[in-house]
């Protein structure tokens, strides 16, 4: 039984996607939000770098006295949750592309995954993939630039648009009929591509599944809240508050500029 909080951080907003179904799922948690959007993107760094910075805010996160850490990032999950597991004595739920889930519904036999340089380029990605896709064509595209938009503030731009048309193009070509998000900002992209993609494609990310396991791991670690603590919920970023402000809406509790 624990009050402390939750921790959860991405290299920018795209996690603030998986803070919403934890805050869902588990109303009663206190949660601590850590946007890295000034060292965004992480997708095109080596693996070094993002283990580096993936150690920085894990550490930011342990001194505010966060009981457990999501690492609410594909990129820093596929490279660098292993080193975190072995450094720290917490528990840690990562994210990686929903593979499994698309290739046990696809009926085409055919499915997209859109994701970082980063994650597409890991071992932690090719392990999953070599699994899962031995009957499958996988079509892997890189979301170069998609990242850099939704820091901007540019979601709806038609430059955003219009890349995502081209990157689209050659999973429809190969008649996809599921895509999966790979990138936890994407998330933000299914208004966008639901109007740009045929009905029949489904759209695969991996939010709800994070959220249902950060409660197994609290369940079985007795770390749940269930202390009457009043909870809180609060979100600090070093890079534009504004543009949490406008993902997060009316759920918005403490949003905190830091120097990090
Ligand atoms: N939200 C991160 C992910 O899930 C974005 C990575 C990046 O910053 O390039 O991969």
């Amino acid at each position: 039984m624990s009050s402390k909080p939750i921790g959860i951080f991405d290299s920018g907003v795209g996690g603030l996607s998986i803070w919403r179904e934890i805050h869902q799922l588990l109303p009663m948690e206190s949660t601590i939000y850590l946007s890295d959007s000034k060292h965004a993107p992480y997708g095109p760094k080596g693996e070094k770098a993002i283990i580096d910075l993936s150690i920085k805010n894990t550490e930011w996160l342990i001194n505010k006295g966060c009981k457990l850490i999501v690492v609410a990032c594909n990129t820093a999950t596929t490279n660098a949750i292993n080193t975190l597991r072995k450094n720290y004595p917490l528990p840690f739920i990562g994210i990686e592309p929903a593979i499994k889930p698309a290739a046990l519904q696809s009926k085409s036999k055919a499915i997209g995954i859109l994701a970082t340089k980063g994650t597409l380029g890991s071992q932690l990605f090719h392990k999953t993939s070599q699994l899962y896709s031995s009957d499958l064509l996988v079509i892997e595209q890189e979301g170069n630039g998609i990242v850099e938009l939704i820091e901007d503030g540019a979601l709806y731009s038609d430059e955003m648009k219009h890349l995502i048309l081209s990157y689209l193009q050659p999973m429809l070509d190969a008649e996809i009929d599921c895509l999966v998000l790979g990138c936890t900002h994407y998330h933000f992209l299914t208004p966008i591509l639901k109007q740009l993609l045929p009905a029949h494609v489904k759209i695969i990310d991996s939010g709800k599944a994070v959220a249902r396991q950060t409660k197994k791991v609290l369940e079985n670690t007795k770390l749940l809240n269930t202390t009457t603590v009043k909870k809180r919920n609060h979100f600090y970023t070093n890079g534009e508050k504004k543009v949490i402000t406008s993902l997060l809406k009316s759920e918005t509790a403490g949003i905190t500029k830091i120097d990090f």
